[in-house]
């Protein structure tokens, strides 16, 4: 089965370029809402840095998810999508003094701190405002998930969060403190999670951090576990929406929340990514001494991942029927790299054919870079090439 695209449509478009389908956005979106909702407390931002065309932002924000920002751009961003600052929560290892200026002049939800030097700029600058800075810690909680390497977070060689260690003396800080009001903790352990029990052992560590923090008397209002949730690469056709269930349901069985506690959630790949197709077309067909090639006009400046991550996404020759033919699929930048997927069955292809490099929604357009001068790819919705 291969997806559904205006192929007529894209005839006048310059490749390559990014397609959105809104619709199965907004399927996405009422999935994430009627889940998340079924659970008291439960509150969902959009991870910004997944993907930040201000098209997909919008439909995020009609839904009425929060942004998850962490940097002054994104701030920004969000902000100018109509995001209420009330629902922007902004983390970062490294925020510039201009940065922490922006959130505390536009009086965002809460800071996700992530050292003891930061809390101290952030409440000297609050306090040159007259200010108090809403602030949850952001804590390591040396849990792994099964992912990636370079996508994992939470484990403490990580250079994320504050040591769990630590987490009462920057409490106790923070409360001698004017200009800065201790609201939350924060964890984040990674993206791209299948396994469920990757995020109950998130939970089993939050729910012994707050019975330590209890035997201390000490109240938590707000607890943010991040994001993380991951999608079928493999399958987008088959499983275009995350089991959302599952994932809220975890949190709900397993993490003890107190009464009146709020818990956040940061979700970014699981928002967008299915819901994006990365769009080039064939240039060239090379037979090589023991394989052939695809040579596209899309290379890692649009899409990193597989570059960086040795990420798999599905591919699709959507122009063509014929019989399956074994194909690399490289890009035109001079680096050996610049190639998408290795030995893959396409059906024959020709130069002109379009291929659609699947499940690019999230950390696609977002990552994409000028390297060889090269022009950034565009972003279109299906609604508005309707
Ligand atoms: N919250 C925090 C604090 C994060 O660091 C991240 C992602 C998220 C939320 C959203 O995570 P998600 O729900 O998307 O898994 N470029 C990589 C992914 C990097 C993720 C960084 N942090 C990729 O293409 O796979």
């Amino acid at each position: 089965m291969k997806g559904v695209f205006p192929l007529n449509k894209f005839a006048k478009l310059r490749t390559p370029f990014y397609y959105y389908d809104t619709e199965l956005l907004r399927t996405t979106l009422r999935a994430i809402n009627d889940e998340a909702s079924k659970h008291e407390g439960f509150i969902v931002h959009y991870a910004i840095k997944a993907n930040a065309n201000p098209k997909i932002l919008r439909y995020i924000r009609e839904a009425g998810l929060g942004a998850d920002c962490v940097s002054g751009g994104e701030v920004e961003a969000a902000l100018k999508a109509g995001f209420s600052n009330d629902k922007i929560v902004y983390a970062g290892v490294g925020k510039s003094d201009w940065e922490i200026n922006l959130g505390l002049d536009n009086d965002i939800f809460c800071f996700n701190v992530e050292s003891i030097p930061e809390l101290e700029i952030i409440n000297e600058l609050a306090g040159q405002k007259g200010k108090v800075a809403r602030i949850a810690f952001r804590l390591n909680p040396n849990v792994g998930a099964h992912t990636h390497a370079n996508i994992t977070t939470g484990l403490a060689e990580n250079k994320f969060g504050i040591a769990m260690r630590d987490m009462e003396t920057v409490i106790e800080l923070a409360s001698q403190m004017e200009h800065v009001k201790f609201v939350g903790l924060h964890f984040h352990i990674g993206s791209q999670i299948l396994d469920m029990g990757d995020f109950q052992a998130l939970c089993n560590r939050i729910n012994e951090l707050q019975t330590q923090l209890e035997s201390h008397h000490i109240r938590v209002e707000h607890i943010n576990v991040g994001g993380g949730l991951g999608i079928d690469y493999q399958h987008p056709n088959r499983v275009p929406i995350p089991d959302f269930k599952a994932y809220f349901d975890t949190y709900a069985k397993k993490l003890k929340l107190r009464p009146g506690q709020t818990l956040h959630f940061e979700l970014g790949r699981a928002v967008v990514a299915q819901c994006g197709s990365l769009i080039t077309r064939t240039l060239y067909i090379k037979k090589g001494a023991q394989k052939q090639f695809a040579i596209v006009d899309a290379g890692f400046t649009d899409l990193i991942r597989p570059a960086l991550y040795q990420a798999y996404h599905k591919i699709e020759n959507i122009s063509s029927d014929d019989v399956n033919e074994t194909y690399d699929v490289v890009g035109p930048i001079c680096e050996s790299t610049d190639v998408f997927a290795k030995q893959i069955d396409l059906n024959t292809t020709h130069r002109g054919d379009y291929l659609a490099i699947r499940s690019t929604g999230a950390y696609g357009e977002i990552m994409a870079s000028g390297y060889n001068c090269r022009q950034l790819p565009m972003g279109y919705t299906s609604d508005e090439l309707l």
